[in-house]
């Protein structure tokens, strides 16, 4: 069953040098119980895609239908009873809580804004949360400078999970914590995943983190997905030239073929090249890559590709 669906969603931010073309021209759809991936290198508009599901950003087209709902026409009391449904985890935790709120408030006020329970219940669901999210069970009355970054990722799990939303938007959120720390914070959100029934909207610009966690993985490159493929088949038979470079990057010894690694920068949003968008780094550019946007092929089940060369 589709949980999400997004079509032809554009999001683009007005700037003195010019429209800032952040995500353009982007659909793809997330089942019940599903992770999908997102990936691509900084700057490819995968936050700004991934604010437009709920709003946080507003799309300038496009729709955003979530359970059947169009999200992109709600406003006020609509709007704000979907974010029950539809949560978002940051890559910095530190950030996104506020120091002089105790984590008993930073996890109480969702609750209360959405009027569930009373002070008491609402105390009762905080503290079995931070107990799930594996907190010490004294937390709720300290701050979130008295604790380690992977704990302020707890707790930033704990918050976005508390209403009991049905899909959760993480955006980079082992990016920021040490290696050691970040299997232990994918874990967390893999038994959450289970145990809570959630579809994840996985936002990572590291392939290999989404490797062994994600159903399928969307490749990102300037605003719009270049390729789409369950993620094993991603893995063994990447047909876009930027996947494949992006997957050389990831250290594999059970790859043969190697493609190079990426090289250059990202081109300006402002002002994207014409046709394909990748044409200006890309190994296998021809004339028509210059001139023509591909469309989308299907190249086996599931797996869509915008490439004219793509075989
Ligand atoms: N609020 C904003 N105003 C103007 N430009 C923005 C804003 N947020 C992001 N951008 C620009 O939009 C593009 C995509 O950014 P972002 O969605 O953060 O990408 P990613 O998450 O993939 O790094 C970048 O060029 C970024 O500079
Ligand atoms: S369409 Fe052309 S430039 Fe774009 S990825 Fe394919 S081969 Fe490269
Ligand atoms: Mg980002």
């Amino acid at each position: 069953m589709s949980l999400l669906s997004v079509d032809r969603l554009s999001t683009h931010y007005p700037a003195a040098a010019g429209t800032v073309r952040a995500v353009d021209d982007v659909s793809l759809e997330i089942l019940e119980g599903e992770t999908v991936a997102l990936v691509g290198e900084s700057g490819c508009g995968k936050s700004t895609l991934g604010k437009s599901l709920m709003r946080l950003v507003d799309p300038t087209s496009g729709r955003v239908t979530f359970k059947g709902r169009d999200v992109a026409a709600m406003s006020g009391k609509e709007l704000q009873a979907i974010r029950r449904h539809i949560q978002m985890i940051f890559q910095d935790p530190f950030a996104s809580l506020n120091p002089r709120q105790t984590i008993r408030a930073i996890l109480t006020a969702p609750l209360a804004v959405h009027g569930i329970g009373d002070r008491k219940s609402r105390d009762a669901i905080a503290a079995s949360m931070i107990a799930h999210v594996g907190l010490p069970s004294d937390s709720l009355d300290r701050y979130p400078h008295e604790f380690s970054g992977g704990q302020r990722q707890r707790i930033g799990i704990a918050r976005a999970l508390i209403l009991q939303p049905e899909l959760v938007i993480c955006d980079e959120p082992v990016s920021a914590l040490d290696l050691s720390i970040q299997a232990q914070i994918l874990n967390l959100l893999v038994e959450m995943k289970t145990e809570l029934s959630l579809s994840y909207l996985f936002i990572s610009h590291d392939l290999s983190v989404v490797r062994y966690f994600a159903d399928r993985v969307l490749v990102m490159y300037l605003g719009r997905i270049v390729e789409s493929a369950p993620t094993a088949r991603l893995w063994s038979d990447a047909k876009h030239p930027y996947t494949r470079a992006l997957l050389a990057a990831v250290p594999d010894p059970s790859r043969r073929k190697q493609a190079a690694p990426i090289t250059g920068d990202l081109p300006s949003p402002h002002n994207p090249p014409s046709g394909c968008r990748f044409h200006t780094r890309c190994p296998l550019a021809t004339d028509i890559c210059r001139s023509d946007d591909p469309a989308y092929r299907q190249m086996g089940s599931g797996h869509t590709v915008a490439c004219h060369h793509a075989q």
